[in-house]
C-alpha cells in the first residue's frame, strides 16, 4: 500500500501519456478521413467518364500490324523518316555537294548547317530581311524563302565564294572602303544583292534604283547612307565588266 502511494505520480503521468498517443492516433485518422473526403475522387469526378466522342477527332496511331516488338515499331519509324528524306545535289560555290535533308528543310538550313556556310544568315525566316541572299544560277534569291530540294541540280553562290584567291570581290572591297557596315549582320545579303544587281543593270547605276533595289534588305545600322555609297562605289570599278556580262 505504502508502495503504490509512492508510485502514484508516475501512474498518473504513464496514464497521461498514454491518452495523448491515444488522441493523436484519433486526430491522425480524422485527417485522413476529411482528406479522403475532399479529395478529387470523391468530388465525383471517379464517377465521370471521359466523352470517347471527342477522342474520334485526334489522329490514330498507326501501328505496323507485322511489328511484333518496340524494336520492330522503331525500324518501321526510321524507315519511314528515310523516305521523306530528300537527296539533294548542288553545286555550291565551284565545288559539287550532296546531302540528305527532310524536304521542308530551307536552302539557308541545308547551306548553313549541312555545309557549314555560316556567312549566310538568317534574320527573319520569313522573306523580309534580306540577310540570307545567295545566288542562284546567277541571280539574287532569298534562301529563306526555298526548299532545299527546289534548288537540287543548281549552281549556288554565297558570301564565302565570292572572293578570288583571298583577294576581296570588288563589292566586298567597297564595303569595307566605305564602312558599308556596323555589326555585319546584313552584310553578306547586300553584297550578294548588290552584286546581282550591278551584274543586271550592266554597270549603269544612280543613287536612286539602288535604293529603290535595296528595298528587300533590311540593315538596322547603318542607316543605308554607306551601303549605297559602297554600291555606287563598286558599280563605277565593275562598269566596264558589268558592260560586258549583261551583254
Ligand atoms: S532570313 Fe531570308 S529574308 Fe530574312
Ligand atoms: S550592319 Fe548591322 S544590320 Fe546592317
Amino acid at each position: 500500500m505504502v508502495a503504490l502511494k509512492e508510485r502514484w505520480p508516475s501512474l498518473i503521468l504513464v496514464f497521461v501519456m498514454l491518452v495523448v498517443k491515444l488522441w493523436r492516433k484519433k486526430s491522425k485518422l480524422r485527417s485522413a478521413l476529411i482528406f479522403s473526403q475532399n479529395c478529387c475522387c470523391n468530388f465525383g469526378l471517379n464517377s465521370v467518364q471521359p466523352n470517347t466522342a471527342n477522342l474520334t477527332s485526334l489522329p490514330k496511331v498507326v501501328v505496323d500490324p507485322k511489328a511484333k516488338t518496340s524494336n520492330d515499331t522503331v525500324r518501321a519509324w526510321r524507315r519511314r523518316e528515310e523516305e521523306i528524306m530528300a537527296k539533294v545535289k548542288l553545286t555550291v560555290n565551284g565545288r559539287a555537294v550532296s546531302g540528305d535533308c527532310e524536304e521542308r528543310t530551307l536552302l539557308v538550313h541545308f547551306i548553313r548547317e549541312k555545309l557549314g556556310l555560316t556567312g549566310t544568315h538568317v534574320g527573319c525566316d520569313t522573306n523580309q530581311c534580306g540577310a540570307c541572299v545567295v545566288h542562284m544560277d546567277g541571280k539574287s534569291v532569298k534562301s529563306c524563302s526555298i526548299l532545299a530540294v527546289q534548288a537540287s541540280g543548281s549552281t549556288i553562290t554565297t558570301i564565302e565564294g565570292l572572293a578570288n584567291n583571298g583577294e576581296l570581290h570588288p563589292v566586298q572591297a567597297a564595303f569595307k572602303e566605305h564602312h558599308g557596315l556596323q555589326c555585319g549582320f546584313c552584310t553578306p545579303g547586300m553584297v550578294m544583292t548588290a552584286v546581282d544587281m550591278i551584274s543586271r543593270h550592266g554597270g549603269d547605276l544612280d543613287e536612286k534604283t539602288v535604293r529603290h533595289e535595296l528595298d528587300g534588305n533590311i540593315c538596322r545600322c547603318t542607316g543605308y547612307h554607306n551601303i549605297v555609297k559602297a554600291v555606287l562605289s563598286a558599280n563605277e570599278q565593275m562598269r566596264g565588266t558589268a558592260k560586258q556580262a549583261a551583254e
